[in-house]
């Protein structure tokens, strides 16, 4: 299989947003699969409670006894918290309602902010040669997500393509502000996607004239339509691509991992398809 991207260190993208249910766990999922699929090895990292990247992905809560607030608050050994998943080169670290304690127990801890950081920067991490270092967060800010803008590289914000989805954008970018200013100088935004677009909805064609005014180039050239087979997906625990690969929603999802792979190098590997 291909030598790793970058420099042979992970590329680490968080995929943020504190508003709920913008698709950022579909994001995780699919983006894993289609980067997979280009030949890719990537980390999926479930840092939300609700564990729904995890669920998606086939684990089963009694598979979770390791969890991702293991590995960050417990120091817990990446290769028994590391899952494979049913897909190729996918692996998982999987979450469960453990996490949602985290919060609190960290808030003691005077390393934070910086345990995820820690946790996926450690020497060993080298050993899976991953490529990619996928964080699906929860919808908030709290410090959770925050351990995720500390220890990612980068941010995709995936934007559901209704009324008052900048709304609350304006508010994330300050926390990514922030967070560059103090523990995290690199962190850049690798892009805002907008989910669930329906063409025939005017709505939705006003929202993506919009973040592409106010945005630019930092919106994806890909757009992930509203599609039926990428909602029913989860419930056969498998990413849209596996489910339907024919589907809009796997064709979208497999033009965002092409978008995203050749900014790193990978256009070659991309070229030569899935193997
Ligand atoms: N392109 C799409 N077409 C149809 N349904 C979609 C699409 N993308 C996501 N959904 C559905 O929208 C709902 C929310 O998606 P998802 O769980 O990925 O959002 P989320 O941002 O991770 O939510 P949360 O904030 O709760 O973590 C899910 O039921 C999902 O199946
Ligand atoms: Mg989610």
């Amino acid at each position: 299989m291909p030598s790793p991207t970058i420099e042979n260190a992970p590329r680490i993208i968080a995929l943020a947003n504190q508003k709920g249910g913008v698709a950022k766990t579909t994001t995780t999922i699919n983006l894993a699969a289609g980067l997979a699929e280009l030949g890719a090895n990537v980390l999926v990292i479930d840092l939300d409670p609700q564990g729904n990247a995890s669920t998606g992905f086939g684990i089963e809560l009694a598979n979770r006894s390791l969890t991702t607030y293991d590995l960050m608050v417990e120091d817990a050994p990446l290769d028994l918290v590391i899952h494979q998943t049913g897909i190729e080169r996918v692996s998982i670290c999987p979450a469960n309602a453990d996490l949602s304690s985290a919060d609190m127990e960290m808030v003691a801890n005077e390393k934070r902010s910086f345990l995820l950081r820690d946790a996926l920067r450690q020497p060993s991490m080298a050993e899976f040669g991953f490529d990619f270092i996928l964080i699906d967060c929860p919808p908030s800010l709290n410090l959770l997500t925050v351990n995720a803008l500390v220890a990612c590289h980068s941010v995709l914000i995936p934007l559901q393509s209704e009324f008052f989805a900048l709304e609350g954008l304006s508010q994330l970018m300050l926390t990514v502000r922030e967070i560059r200013q103090t523990a995290n100088n690199d962190l850049r935004i690798e892009g805002v996607l907008l989910t669930m677009y329906d063409k025939r909805n005017n709505l939705s064609q006003l929202v993506a004239a919009d973040a592409r005014e106010n945005l630019g180039d930092l919106v994806f050239k890909t757009i992930i339509p509203r599609n039926v087979r990428v909602s029913e997906a989860p419930s056969y625990a498998l990413p849209v691509l596996a489910y339907d690969s024919a589907s809009k929603g796997s064709e979208a999802y497999r033009a965002l991992s092409l978008e995203i792979a050749e900014r790193y190098g990978m256009k070659q590997k991309a070229t030569q398809g899935p193997n």
